[in-house]
């Protein structure tokens, strides 16, 4: 079988290394990936599992060779992706695209497995609406308040009423078949993963940069740490970030590195924006000023093109407006760029090279500019309806690359003209995040729907699609084009990993 996603982890190791079996369906690994010891080995391919238990003992100066039979599941529902799962339910694609804000927390395994009636999904939602984003089932964490904007639990009876048309009745399976994704083929086949664990189940590694002496850095969503990976070793390094509003809920979601190899930190319900020396290994805090830090206060991203003007930018998602921080005096100032637009909300943000600041309309389909100097707003619309912009980054040529997450596209606007340009993602509902470019002119994204991280080349148009080896939230993307070829990175924001992605070609 080609496509089969084969993993190999030596006993007491972190490390996970993952190849794909090609159109022989013969897997190997190469030899200065696997060292000496006892591995035990598992595999990913929708419909199918492994019969027995796989090891293998890996011994010097000798190829072992272990054949894995796999044989048709009896229960393929805990198998299924998002993607997957949304292919399978029924109803039209507005209505289905509802669950795409069912994703931040956990998997729609969930929504399809319970047998909640409308009335008791109404309560589960608003339950649902009171937690933070930087939750997971393993660690919940409330909002102090519900924000104004997220409505009343009666707002969400439609909803409610469409997923008690495809959950389970009690005692009863699904009603309609459930779909599956090919597996990968070609050059899909052709790649080496690692998966790094890290010491808790409840680190999430929101986002994962790399740095120039190629050290792994990332932001943990769920606690307040900022961490290190070492990918020689597989050592993890962690520093604890103050904690400045006990009882608010924990972690930090945007990590950005500034010119001078400081990193930033968007510091979420806790209320501020962190700078971190790493020759020092000291923390600077800048908190929000009385009067903005109140009980809804939520800053998750920060554009750090300061050396232009002194200037931060930062977003107060609770409120959905836009900071922007002078370094000087440590004040903030408030910009209210969509306060006349009701229902609409902000996502990421970039600066440019004179400091203006994008950033995406996360509801409709719009990019919006402030103006550094004047402090003007101007809006852009993307192509296409309903895109839902979500992350966004700048390159140097003033371009701004951008997930499209409901127009399952990436995007980018060019600044200078105005005019955007959109890729489509073959795959449905792969709500791409974020976007990251690489030396070659290709393209990168990810998301927590398809357990796949894709590769496009605008020139040629191709697309590939690598398969991850289990369920995997992907939030911010990374390429490394100091190898050759280049090595992609992400963190598995609910599977407490960090992911290197090794394209063989
Ligand atoms: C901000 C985080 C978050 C989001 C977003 C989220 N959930 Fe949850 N969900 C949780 C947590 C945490 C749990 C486990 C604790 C609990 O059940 O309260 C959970 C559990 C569940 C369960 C199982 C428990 C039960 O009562 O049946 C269902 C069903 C569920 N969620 C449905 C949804 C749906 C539908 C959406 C989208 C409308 C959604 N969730 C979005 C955090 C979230």
């Amino acid at each position: 079988m080609e496509g089969v996603v084969v993993s190999a982890k030596k006993n007491g190791s972190t490390i996970t290394v993952s190849v794909v079996s090609d159109g022989q369906g013969v897997y190997s690994f190469p030899a200065n990936r696997l060292d000496v010891g006892h591995y035990a080995l598992k595999i990913r391919a929708v419909g199918y599992d492994l019969v027995g238990v796989a090891t293998v003992d890996v011994v010097e100066n000798r190829v072992a060779t272990v054949d894995l039979a796999l044989r048709k599941t009896k229960n393929i529902a805990p198998q299924l992706t998002n993607t997957e799962w949304m292919l399978s339910v029924p109803g039209p694609d507005e209505q289905k695209a509802n669950l795409l804000n069912c994703v931040g927390c956990h998997t729609l395994d969930r929504v399809v497995r319970s047998t909640h009636d409308a009335n008791e999904f109404v309560d589960t939602i608003w339950r649902m609406v009171g937690y933070a984003q930087v939750s997971q089932p393993i660690k919940p964490q409330r909002r102090v308040e519900i924000p104004s904007w997220a409505g009343t639990p009666e707002q969400y009876r439609k909803l409610a009423e469409y997923l008690s048309t495809f959950n389970r009745s009690p005692g009863s399976k699904w009603g309609y078949p459930l779909k599956t994704l090919p597996r990968p083929t070609g050059r899909a086949t052709r790649v080496i993963i690692t998966e790094y664990g890290l010491p808790r189940p409840t680190i999430e590694p929101h986002d994962v940069i790399v740095d120039e002496h190629g050290m792994v850095w990332y932001s943990d969503f769920g606690e307040q740490f900022f961490g290190r990976l070492d990918p020689q070793t597989g050592k993890v390094t962690e520093w604890a970030v103050p904690e400045l509003k006990p009882g608010y809920p924990t972690g930090m979601l945007d990590l950005e590195e500034d010119k001078d190899g400081q990193f930033w930190l968007g510091m979420m319900f806790q209320g501020a924006v962190a700078r971190f020396d790493p020759k020092t290994e000291k923390f600077k805090i800048y908190s929000l000023p009385p009067e903005l830090n109140d009980k809804v206060a939520q800053l998750d991203f920060v554009a750090v093109n300061y050396p232009v003007d002194g200037k931060v930018w930062a977003d107060n998602a609770g409120h959905r407006e836009i900071l922007r921080l002078d370094l000087k005096t440590g004040r903030y100032e408030t910009f209210e760029p969509i306060k006349q637009l009701p229902g609409y909300s902000i996502y990421g943000i970039a600066a440019d090279s004179h400091n203006n600041l994008y950033f995406a309309e996360f509801q409709t389909n719009h990019i919006g500019r402030i103006d550094a100097k004047t402090g003007e707003v101007e809006f852009y619309e993307t192509p296409t309806l309903h895109s839902r912009p979500r992350r966004v980054k700048m390159d140097p040529q003033d371009r701004l690359w951008i997930g499209e997450y409901q127009g399952n596209r990436i995007a980018m606007l060019d600044t200078k003209s105005g005019k955007f340009t959109e890729w489509p993602i073959p795959t449905p509902w792969s709500a791409p995040y974020d976007v990251a470019w690489d030396k070659n002119g290709e393209l990168w994204t990810g998301s927590m729907m398809t357990d796949r991280v894709v590769r496009l080349d605008p020139k040629t148009s191709q697309i590939v699609e690598y398969l991850m080896p289990g369920e995997t939230n992907i939030r911010r993307v990374f390429v490394d084009s100091s190898t050759t070829p280049v090595t992609f990175w992400t963190g598995n924001n609910h599977g407490a990993a960090i992911i290197k992605v090794e394209p063989l070609d």
